[in-house]
């Protein structure tokens, strides 16, 4: 009995200490993305909406410096058409050293910087960061759930608590999934921000599960490509496992017969 009550007050003091909610308890739900598992694949609408919203919303503060914009019609990813590549590209003005002057961007460039100074390049953000750590820190359930890291950045997207404070100047936003429940990025998504084109859903979690698509996509853009090369050569071995056995089984035949016999005719009783 009074191991039973030590253990319940052990129990409750560490769910009451203080630093706990801010390393990594953060709540994290798990989303079904289609590109998980070994044979998931990214949906090339979804990338196409997810664009729309990194265009139309984050790119005000967010950079995707590492990507370039050529990359849009590449098989596997939005597969823009190269015409609306070009277009796309011409919206975002670079310093060209050569003419001395802006000019627009062409499809060989790369997405703009961050125009925020202290928001974070978003290029490769879903697989810098990690939303399983548990159970108790080891991350066991990440063998389960994957690493979490696009899961993580759809919780950032829609944890917002609705509270505010200020902080040396800065303000900072309620958010029960980023670290320290204090984020300095003001709510980005609200319910209808983004029209669609295609008529898809356009709440608040859908925005956030598509534009996290498209940036899995600029962290791992030849995601598909990889899993096929890694299908392809699981058959291959398999196979090449098949005609081992067969081999080798073929090679000892002989031998394996000419032993047989010699035990055969040594368990014979001379006559
Ligand atoms: C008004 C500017 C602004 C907009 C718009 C904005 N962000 Fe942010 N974002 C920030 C700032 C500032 C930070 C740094 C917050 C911090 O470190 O507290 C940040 C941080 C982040 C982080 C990083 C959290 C981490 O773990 O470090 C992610 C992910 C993110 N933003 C995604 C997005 C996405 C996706 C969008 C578009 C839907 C978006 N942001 C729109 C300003 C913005």
């Amino acid at each position: 009995m009074l191991r039973k009550l030590t253990l319940a007050a052990l129990l409750a003091g560490a769910a009451a200490l203080p630093g706990h909610a801010a390393e990594g308890t953060a709540h994290i739900h798990d989303v079904d993305f289609s590109f998980e598992g070994p044979f998931g694949t990214y949906d090339k609408m979804q990338l196409q909406r997810g664009l729309q919203v990194y265009t139309e919303v984050c790119a005000a503060c967010h950079g995707l410096k590492f990507v370039p914009l050529r990359t849009l019609a590449d098989p596997g990813g939005p597969e823009l058409p190269e015409d609306q590549v070009r277009a796309y590209a011409g919206q975002f003005e670079i310093f060209d050293e050569e003419l001395d002057d802006f000019r627009p961007r062409l499809e060989t460039d790369h997405f703009p910087e961050s125009s925020m100074e202290n928001a974070p390049d978003l290029s490769l953000m879903t697989k810098a960061r990690a939303g399983f750590h548990g159970p108790l820190g080891t991350g066991l359930n990440q063998l389960f759930n994957g690493i979490g890291g696009p899961e993580y950045m759809v919780n950032i997207l829609t944890s917002y608590t609705g509270e505010e404070k200020e902080q040396a100047g800065t303000l900072f936003y309620g958010n029960t999934a980023f670290p320290g429940g204090w984020i300095a990025m003001p709510p980005p998504l609200s319910d209808d921000l983004v029209e669609y084109a295609d008529g898809h859903d356009a709440d608040a979690h859908h925005l956030a599960e598509d534009v996290t698509a498209f940036l899995m996509w600029t962290a791992e853009p030849k995601m598909m490509a990889r899993k096929e090369a890694g299908f392809t050569a699981v058959i291959f071995l398999v196979m090449l496992s098949v005609l081992l056995y067969l081999t080798n089984k073929r090679l000892w035949a002989p031998y394996k017969a000419a032993a047989r016999k010699a035990k055969a005719a040594a368990d014979t009783p001379a006559e």
